[in-house]
């Protein structure tokens, strides 16, 4: 069966499309190619041993994503992973970020509804949550206003999907709320390619372990934590993409009398800033130099997810460890700074 995966050179995308093709499905992607590069593509191609078909678009162009559709009208599932992601960006210019990721989410739809299979998995995140006021969280916990226009995205994305799957019976649909995903492909053939300086902790402290940064900055040790930095749920970008293979299983079944689902996507054990260095420092086998700075705007205290639903309904279950994960980060940026 042909699944599109748009935004499928980026770093989550990348990875589930090695697990579609693992496990059968023809992939179509497509990209812009803003924060991605067309090289993944060999990168995948030297895993899974198929070179999946790419369309460079920008999927703002209404009229490109209907041509699109029109070429491709045996997809029978699309995952949606194509977004700007970067938190501090979306204050600075809201209006590029409810365009990228809330008008490109309405084509899709759009097109979809005209196929003759309906189904749709959507790139949400443990964001929609802010702070929860429970431990682990579960898909019940309240939805918090947005601390960003980014936050905002993913938070009416899921609206806007579940308005349409209420009026149309025939779409299938699932959210899935990522956690804190990190790591690379174990072969070394994919990974995380930040554009810039890594907004992200991990590709920052592997980045300052190769030499790259002086030191990682570590935003605050007085929060109400045991040792007062932010605990967060890091999941290997592997298990994470497994994820996606499992919920398009799930919706192409269609055996369930719900047409649009939500899942946590985590590990289920939250890990602070420091257990995060002491891991890399334990798999680099080398000293981190970091500094504790101030508190960064925004942050969430802890945040670690409930499992609980994706393990019973998707008999899905994160596999790595958090060392595993740093370890296939930290391999991937040894190879790709050699
Ligand atoms: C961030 C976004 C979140 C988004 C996710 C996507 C914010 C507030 N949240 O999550 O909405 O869905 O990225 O990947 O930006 N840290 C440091 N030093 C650093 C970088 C991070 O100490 O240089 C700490 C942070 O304070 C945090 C933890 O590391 O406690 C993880 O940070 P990060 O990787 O940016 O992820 P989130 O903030 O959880």
């Amino acid at each position: 069966m042909k699944v599109l995966v748009t935004g499928g050179l980026g770093f989550i995308g990348s990875h589930t499309v090695v697990e579609l093709q693992n496990n059968g499905f023809e992939v179509v992607i497509i990209d812009d190619c803003s924060n991605s590069s067309v090289k993944v593509l060999e990168g995948i191609t030297e895993i899974t041993g198929v070179k999946p078909f790419f369309k460079k678009m920008d999927l703002r162009d209404k009229a490109a994503v209907h041509q699109f559709f029109k070429e491709h009208n045996d997809i029978g599932g699309v995952i949606h992973f194509a977004a700007s992601k970067a938190v501090g960006e979306s204050v600075e210019k809201p209006l590029l970020y409810y365009e990228n990721n809330l008008n490109t989410l309405i084509y899709i739809l759009q097109e979809i509804l005209e196929l003759e299979s309906s189904n749709f998995i959507f790139s949400s995140s443990c964001t929609v949550y802010g702070q929860a006021d429970k431990m682990p969280i579960t898909e019940s916990a309240p939805v918090k206003p947005a601390e960003s226009p980014y936050g905002n995205t993913k938070q009416i994305g899921e609206e806007i999907i579940r308005d349409t799957c209420k009026v149309t019976p025939r779409l299938q649909a699932i959210s899935l709320r990522y956690f804190n995903p990190m790591g690379a492909h174990p072969s070394t053939h994919i990974g995380e390619l930040p554009v810039g300086v890594p907004q992200n902790l991990v590709p920052f402290i592997t980045q300052t372990g190769v030499g790259l940064r002086e030191e990682l900055s570590v935003f605050g040790d007085d929060y109400p934590t045991p040792d007062g930095t932010c605990v967060r749920d890091y999941i290997h970008v592997v298990d994470l993409a497994k994820a996606h293979v499992v919920a398009m299983q799930r919706i192409l079944q269609k055996d369930n009398d719900k047409n649009y689902e939500v899942f946590n996507v985590g590990t289920g054990s939250g890990s602070s800033v420091l257990e995060v260095i002491s891991s890399f420092e334990k798999v680099a086998e080398r000293p981190l130099r970091y500094k504790i700075v101030d508190r960064r705007e925004g942050d969430v205290i802890t945040a670690y997810a409930d499992t609980t639903k994706a393990n019973q309904v998707l008999n899905w279950k994160a596999e790595s460890s958090l060392d595993e994960a740093m370890k296939s980060a930290w391999d991937w940026e040894l190879k790709i700074r050699s």
